[in-house]
């Protein structure tokens, strides 16, 4: 497989993604409090294995070999998330000045490594306090989010210039809200339809604390899209694509873009949103950068009797799939970073995540070999390089994820890493992926070098 790496800047970021309660462990030390996901994952029969992130990859303690793994990739970016319930416990109110050091140091340490921090504000850890308050159906929620993005920005402003205030905003609302899979687990539209409008209320708000709080700061937000097709011609299938690309694309792109909720969307969820004067240009605050997170294609028929947005996705035979069960089709990558470069008019893109779940095996000798990651890898890069040469302005790639983790409701058993985690010892060892990843990493650079 080849990458155009030509196509690409000389300053590209490579990079890799993780979250914090997917990798951090610790939930009880030095005042952190529990988030909605500590309190999903102790839910007997939520998680696979009733798994939860207690321990995680015990990163909170170990994240000084993480950043030296990060040193042996060659990598010169990491994507990770504040964990709101370490730096204000309650959500709203006192700091948690232990929280906020860790952090502090990991950048510090970050920085010195020669790796850029890009740092997500939410990435789905809403404190249970706020939860307990009503959560993000309520509009204090939004409130409280910027009130802790402006700590947030305050203390690591001066260091770190790449902020995303969320993290995929559809998960938390139809996957959380709609479908029950995700914390907190309900399954009301009407709760899902205002998450959805609070959270990018919430964004909007947060971009102006950042900003406030540091000047110079790149700001952006991370949605994972999907290439949408109908299953068939027929107008009830391609009228269900429709409605499935407004469910996942385009209510997501178009009211921070300033274009409004989607009307045929509003009248699809059939939910009065809670809207005050001013909220549409709070959410279409201007941005420094999009994020893309592409894993997969969808293929959706008509199901009239289903819930909003009345599609359900149709199998294609024949096709590669992950251990995820997820198609494998790398050309979705580019049609979306193309979609996002001409339809919304994007300056300046990365690929926030993309990577795939494959079950690895660790051989007798300790290595790792895990040909159809890499080749997943591969394809996705040379697809991410394609869209670069036809335009799109692409400033980086992280791939997900450094570590194996914890995969939300599929627990441990999913392992989307470049480093294998053995969750009995700890031990990190890099895949072949990870090696592959480096030396595409080495390439690049030295291409970019000769070329200076
Ligand atoms: O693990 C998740 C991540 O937290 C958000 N994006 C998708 C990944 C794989 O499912």
């Amino acid at each position: 497989m080849t990458i155009d790496f030509a196509a690409l800047p000389h300053d590209f970021l490579w990079g890799t993604a993780t979250a914090a309660y997917q990798i951090e462990g610790a939930v009880a030390e030095d005042g952190r409090a529990p988030s909605i996901w500590d309190t999903f994952s102790h839910t007997p029969g939520k998680i696979a294995n009733n798994d939860n992130g207690d321990v995680a990859c015990d990163h909170y303690h170990r994240w000084r070999e993480d950043i030296d793994l990060m040193r042996q990739l060659g990598t010169n970016a990491y994507r990770l998330s504040i964990a709101w319930p370490r730096v204000v416990p309650g959500g709203d109110g006192p700091v948690n000045a232990k929280g906020l050091a860790f952090y502090d140091q990991l950048v510090d340490a970050l920085l010195e490594a020669g790796i850029t921090p890009s740092v997500t504000l939410y990435h789905w850890d809403l404190p249970q306090a706020l939860q307990d308050r009503g959560g993000w159906p309520e509009r204090a929620t939004a409130e409280h989010f910027a009130a802790y993005a402006s700590v947030v920005a305050e203390r690591l402003g001066d260091r770190v210039s790449h902020w995303a205030t969320l993290n995929e905003p559809s998960c938390s609302s139809w996957i959380g809200h709609l479908e029950g899979k995700m914390a907190p687990g309900w399954t009301d539209l009407t709760a899902a339809v205002r998450t959805s409008y609070h959270l990018l209320l919430g964004h909007g708000l947060a971009v102006q604390a950042i900003r406030a709080a540091a000047p110079d700061a790149q700001v952006g937000i991370v949605n994972n899209l999907s290439t949408v097709y109908a299953a068939t011609d027929r107008e009830e299938d391609v009228q269900a694509a429709r409605r499935h690309d407004g469910h996942v694309n385009r209510w997501w792109l178009d009211p921070i873009h300033g274009r409004d909720f989607p009307a045929d969307m509003r009248e699809v969820y059939g939910v009065e949103l809670p809207e005050q004067p001013g909220d549409l240009e709070t959410i279409a605050a201007p941005l420094d950068w999009l994020g893309l997170n592409y894993y997969f294609p969808a293929t959706v028929a008509d199901d009239p009797r289903g819930q909003a947005p009345r599609v359900r996705s149709v199998r294609r035979l024949g096709v590669p799939r992950t251990g995820m069960d997820w198609e494998v089709d790398a050309s979705g990558i580019e049609t979306l970073l193309l979609r996002l470069t001409e339809e919304y008019g994007a300056r300046k893109l990365y690929v926030t995540e993309n990577g795939s779940a494959y079950p690895d095996v660790v051989r007798p000798d300790g290595t790792v070999d895990d040909p159809e990651r890499q080749d997943y890898l591969e394809q996705h890069l040379a697809a991410c390089a394609s869209a670069a040469r036809k335009g799109a302005p692409l400033a980086g790639y992280f791939a997900w994820s450094l570590l194996d983790n914890f995969e939300w409701a599929y627990g441990y058993e999913k392992r989307f890493g470049l480093i294998h985690v053995d969750y009995d010892t700890q031990v990190r060892t890099i895949k072949g992926t990870g090696h592959r990843y480096a030396d595409i990493v080495r390439a690049h650079r030295s291409k970019a070098q000769r070329a200076a």
